[in-house]
């Protein structure tokens, strides 16, 4: 098959791995008002079509701004699982097989929520996930990175209880004017608690900042990364040390980091030998889960096959499970690509 459609059913029963997507960008504008009615919180929209009217971004910073809002619906255990909760649903319908999600603890601490209520709400979510689906699911901590250095290690101390549920730590919030090495301690500190690292870099911010992210942060996967390809001498260290690069097309068309996805950078960063991978950032903000960021790379019509097959094997071999783990994974999607 070569027309889109059938490119598009190849790319949905791909199975995969999520290795890039925010829990509180999953809040669907319909969990929104429950929320906000079950924790009888004012928000500032009136019906589901008012908030995805506001869900039009020039930049970062102006959907980061209606996220946090949003954010502010979450308040109980319950609401912690039953977002997780609705979002592997969603994810499992997509074929994914494994995710490595983002929170960000800090989001909800500064508002009184206990670190203790985000981590048992979404621990409950993925055993349920991993019992009704096999969905397996690791977290990942987020700093935000437009707050302090103190404020980063004082989220690093809430999570001390929970070391041993965290995978990573990660980086993100507004880019531009805070670099990687901001958080060079928290890091350091973080790596000698045996957490792993990763962080956005290089989705608005320039070229240095991936350096800062590999060289400062000592990153094992880079969120975006976009931005490295300005730089010849980075891209080639970024493909012979095999990094892998969470790719979201959708997001970077809704936060204009592309003009369109025709020109989107993901088919040259396979051809430079990239280790990129297919994510959805902020499904619920940014028009579409993981298949439907395959589906729109499809429609644009730069890969085939082979690179979506390699797109979904790439998301197992960036993940953070171990190596059986992987292969098992590599098996079923090589199985399936044999009946495809
Ligand atoms: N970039 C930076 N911070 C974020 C994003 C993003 O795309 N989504 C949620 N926090
Ligand atoms: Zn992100």
């Amino acid at each position: 098959m070569t027309d889109a459609g059938g490119l598009i059913a190849f790319t949905a029963g791909l199975p995969k791995a999520e290795l890039h997507v925010h829990i509180e960008g999953t809040l669907e504008p319909e969990l929104m008002f429950a929320l906000a009615k079950r924790n009888r919180i004012d928000i500032p929209f009136k019906t589901v079509d008012d908030v995805r009217a506001a869900y039009a971004f020039t930049r970062l910073q102006d959907f980061l701004d209606i996220y946090y809002e949003g954010a502010k619906v979450l308040r109980t255990e319950a609401d912690f699982r039953d977002l997780a909760g609705a979002y592997f649903n969603r994810a499992a319908a997509d074929n994914v097989r494994h995710a490595e999600i983002f929170f960000d603890p800090q989001t909800h601490t500064d508002r009184g929520i206990p670190f203790d209520v985000v981590m048992k709400g979404l621990l409950q979510a993925q055993d349920d996930a991993r019992r009704t689906h096999g969905l397996t699911s690791k977290l990942i901590l987020c700093f935000l990175r437009h707050l302090d250095e103190d404020a980063a290690f004082g989220t690093l101390d809430a999570a001390q209880p929970w070391l041993h549920k965290l995978a990573a730590v990660g980086l993100d919030s507004s880019e531009i004017g805070h670099p990687p090495r901001k958080f060079a301690r928290v890091f350091a500190a973080a790596s000698d608690m045996g957490l792993k690292r990763v962080a956005h870099a290089g989705e608005e911010g320039p070229p240095e900042y991936v350096r800062e992210a590999l060289d400062i942060l000592n990153v094992h996967r880079l969120d975006h990364g976009n931005r490295a390809l300005e730089d010849a001498d980075l891209t080639a260290r970024l493909a012979r040390t095999a990094m892998t690069l969470t790719v979201c097309p959708l997001s970077n068309l809704k936060l204009c980091v592309v003009k369109d996805l025709e020109t989107h950078p993901l088919p040259r960063m396979l051809a430079q030998g990239l280790r990129a991978t297919i994510n959805s950032d902020d499904p619920a903000y940014f028009g579409g889960y993981i298949n439907d960021n395959y589906a729109a790379m499809a429609k644009a019509g730069s890969l085939d096959r082979g690179a979506f097959a390699l797109l979904a094997r790439n998301s197992f071999l960036g993940s953070f499970l171990g190596d059986a783990e992987v292969s098992a994974h590599l098996a079923a999607l090589d199985a399936y690509l044999s009946r495809a």
